[in-house]
């Protein structure tokens, strides 16, 4: 399957700079090998979507509501991102859940939305500091992709879930500097992988691409995306410059 690397700016970059990295980008990824993804905030999506129309690069959002639409003050639809030309959305990534308080209800709910409006949810899961000190990391992200899963597949509607993409992101991890290591993040994708065949079936779950976020960077790229059941990768810190997010788009293969 074509690996995914993702850039997930978060509240970062000014207007010029993004402009700047996008044009940067633009030129160097005319032939890339993967499927490239950039998430601007919310404000930027329409000026970013311009810039990278004639390219091979897609459009991505941070965060959406699930609603249609009605007074919900300063949210965005899954239609008003499609209208945009983005693609991706990345759905409860581990800030949303700990800063603004989305529980499971919440992210599986945006994940059917995104779905319904045939955007790709990038579902975020993964453990803290405690828990995988605890040794409860792989029930808890099992627990985590359990709930909003079977929820889905409750719906018959497992064609849909084999879009999804899947980022395991260790909260310890993110802009901390400390990766999982390769043999860590393969356990947990491993564990992924066996929980949806689990719930939607071999053919479903194979076609999910599980993607490892958390301090990814030039230096540790080509490890990772040398583990076998890691399908990409979703960049914070990393994906800001375009020297180094272009270092991580072109990462070494060695394994066969
Ligand atoms: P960092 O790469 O900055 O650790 O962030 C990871 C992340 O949260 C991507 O969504």
């Amino acid at each position: 399957m074509k690996a995914l690397i993702a850039g997930n700016w978060k509240m970062n970059l000014n207007l010029n700079e993004a402009i700047e990295l996008v044009e940067k980008l633009k030129n160097s990824c005319s032939n890339a090998r993967d499927d490239i993804l950039i998430c601007p905030s919310f404000v930027y999506l329409q000026k970013v979507g311009e810039l990278i129309k004639d390219s091979n690069i897609l459009l991505g959002a941070q965060n959406m509501y699930f609603e249609k639409k009605g007074a919900f003050t300063g949210e965005v639809s899954a239609q008003m991102l499609v209208d945009m030309g983005v693609k991706y959305v990345i759905c409860g990534h581990s800030e949303r859940r700990n800063i603004f308080n989305e529980n499971d209800e919440i992210v599986y709910k945006k994940v059917f939305s995104a779905l319904q409006n045939d955007l790709i949810p990038i579902l975020c899961v993964g453990e803290n500091l405690t828990e995988r000190e605890n040794n409860v990391y792989l029930e808890k992200v099992r627990n985590q992709i359990e709930y909003i899963f079977k929820k889905i597949n409750f719906e018959n509607n497992s064609e849909s879930a084999g879009r999804i993409v899947i980022a395991y992101e260790p909260i310890w991890a993110i802009g901390t500097g400390k990766n999982a290591l390769p043999k860590d993040a393969f356990l947990m994708h491993k564990t992924i992988r066996a929980t949806l065949q689990e719930i939607v079936g071999s053919v479903f779950a194979n076609s999910i691409r599980i993607i490892y976020g958390g301090s990814v960077n030039p230096e540790n790229i080509d490890d990772l995306m040398n583990v076998s059941q890691i399908d990409g990768v979703l960049v914070g810190g990393a994906s800001l410059s375009f020297e180094s997010f272009n270092r991580i788009i072109n990462y070494k293969v060695t394994q066969c």
